[in-house]
């Protein structure tokens, strides 16, 4: 739930230019924020308001709020789309350039995107944002009563959530995500990437149809997990023969 600090790259690569006559391209990851942003922080420059910022990606289907899979990248000027991305074809009648990653694809929900926006415009997009924030942080403080977990940070600025566990003996965050599966919850576990691989995370994506109701719902169920899987690791199972046997047996917990 965290946003890149865009601007203070964006000065730094400035000075860079400045002092060597170097122009460092940003492109903004932007998969969830991208949606989010224009909405809640209007005045949060992370775009083409930056000089250095050349393309962003945003995907649709988080909180453009249509199904999987649609996705936009936007340059910043034409001569930033490498030509050898372009296809030129005239099978369908005229001339067309296409840049898709493949060919043929349903059109269905590049078509429910345009209706979205239309239909929810501007102020709709922010309504539904603004309700997403107040559910995940809702979440957010309940979620931190849960015993074992904690959130990476307080601050949540996008409705995103993650979490750690403070003592993998207890359970860790692998275990939770698998009972959580068992309920139909969908929370994935996993480790950070390279230099920070060691922090194991739960990811909770809060989105406009997850509702305060579903947030008690997934505290209750990770309250009760977080029970079942503390008496697992403390007192696990006696090993049965062949487990005994075999050799280098991994703890539980
Ligand atoms: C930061 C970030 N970038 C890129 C992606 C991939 O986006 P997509 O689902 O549109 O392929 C994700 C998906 O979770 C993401 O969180």
């Amino acid at each position: 739930g965290q946003l890149d600090p865009v601007q203070e790259i964006n000065t730094l690569l400035e000075t860079v230019e400045k002092e060597k006559g170097w122009h460092i391209p940003i492109h903004v990851d932007g998969a969830s924020g991208g949606f989010i942003l224009p909405f809640l922080y209007p005045d949060f420059a992370w775009d083409f308001r930056l000089s250095h910022v050349h393309s962003i990606n945003v995907s649709g289907h988080k909180y453009g709020l249509v199904y999987p899979g649609v996705g936009w990248l936007i340059m910043r000027d034409k001569a930033d789309l490498p030509e050898d991305l372009i296809f030129y074809v005239n099978y369908l009648g005229s001339q067309e350039a296409t840049y898709t990653l493949n060919f043929s694809r349903g059109s269905a929900m590049m078509i429910a995107q345009y209706y979205n926006l239309l239909r929810l415009g501007k102020k709709g997009y922010k309504a539904v944002m603004k309700n997403s924030l107040q559910n995940a942080r809702y979440l957010a403080s309940k979620l931190k009563k849960v015993p074992n977990l904690q959130l990476v940070n307080e601050d949540i600025k996008l409705p995103i959530l993650a979490l750690r566990v403070k003592d993998k003996t207890e359970y860790n965050v692998f275990q939770m995500s698998d009972k959580l599966r068992e309920r139909g919850w969908i929370v994935p576990a996993y480790s950070l990437p390279e230099n920070a691989q060691d922090v194991e995370v739960l990811r909770v994506v809060v989105k406009e149809n997850f509702s305060r109701d579903m947030a008690d719902m997934l505290v209750d169920d990770m309250h009760r997990y977080a029970k079942v899987l503390h008496e697992q690791c403390k007192t696990p199972p006696a090993p049965s023969k062949r487990e005994k046997a075999k050799p280098n047996r991994k703890p539980l917990c």
